[in-house]
């Protein structure tokens, strides 16, 4: 009997392996529009920052604050639910994601202190304390993309 359960359940496995291979395509690519929209928004809500910072549209400190704010709480979503294990598929995602994955997961709390501050900072209205924060924010975005993203 116990031999029998464990065979069926062998079966079962087996069979849960090969069976939902294209749910399983489905759900790879789902996660990578997910982090991939999840990346989109950063970018939307970074751009009038930036901007702004480099002087290519004039300060605007209610504009920058609605944008840190914006930003703030996308980085509250979870994104590394959207790196599931080996997800390259067709992205940029590189394998040292998960090879390195508590580095991963770091940089991405390191991002959402960084806008997390920035926020608050934007609270403020100080134009330099903004676009010093702006900065430190950026460069989480640039340092996690030089480790575990591809090169175009
Ligand atoms: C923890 C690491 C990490 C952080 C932090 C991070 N990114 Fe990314 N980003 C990635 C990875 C990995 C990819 C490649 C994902 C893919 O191709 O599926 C990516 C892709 C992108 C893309 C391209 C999305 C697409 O549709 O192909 C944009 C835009 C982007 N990131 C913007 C940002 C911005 C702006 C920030 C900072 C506010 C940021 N990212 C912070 C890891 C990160």
């Amino acid at each position: 009997m116990k031999k029998g359960l464990s065979q069926s359940l062998l079966v079962a496995s087996l069979l849960g392996s090969s069976l939902p291979a294209s749910l399983a395509a489905d759900s790879v690519q789902g996660a990578i529009d997910f982090r991939e929209s999840v990346m989109t928004t950063f970018k939307w809500y970074m751009g009038p920052m930036g901007a702004m910072a480099k002087d290519k549209i004039p300060f605007d400190a209610a504009h920058f604050r609605s944008r840190a704010e914006g930003l703030a709480n996308a980085t509250r979503l979870d994104v590394s639910e959207g790196f599931p294990e080996g997800s390259i598929g067709e992205s940029e995602a590189r394998p040292e994601i998960w090879q390195e994955w508590d580095e991963f997961v770091a940089a991405y709390e390191a991002l959402r202190k960084e806008a997390e501050k920035l926020q608050q900072v934007a609270a403020s209205g100080d134009e330099t304390a903004m676009k010093a924060q702006f900065a430190e924010t950026g460069k989480q975005c640039g340092d996690c993309h030089k480790k575990f993203r591809k090169k175009k």
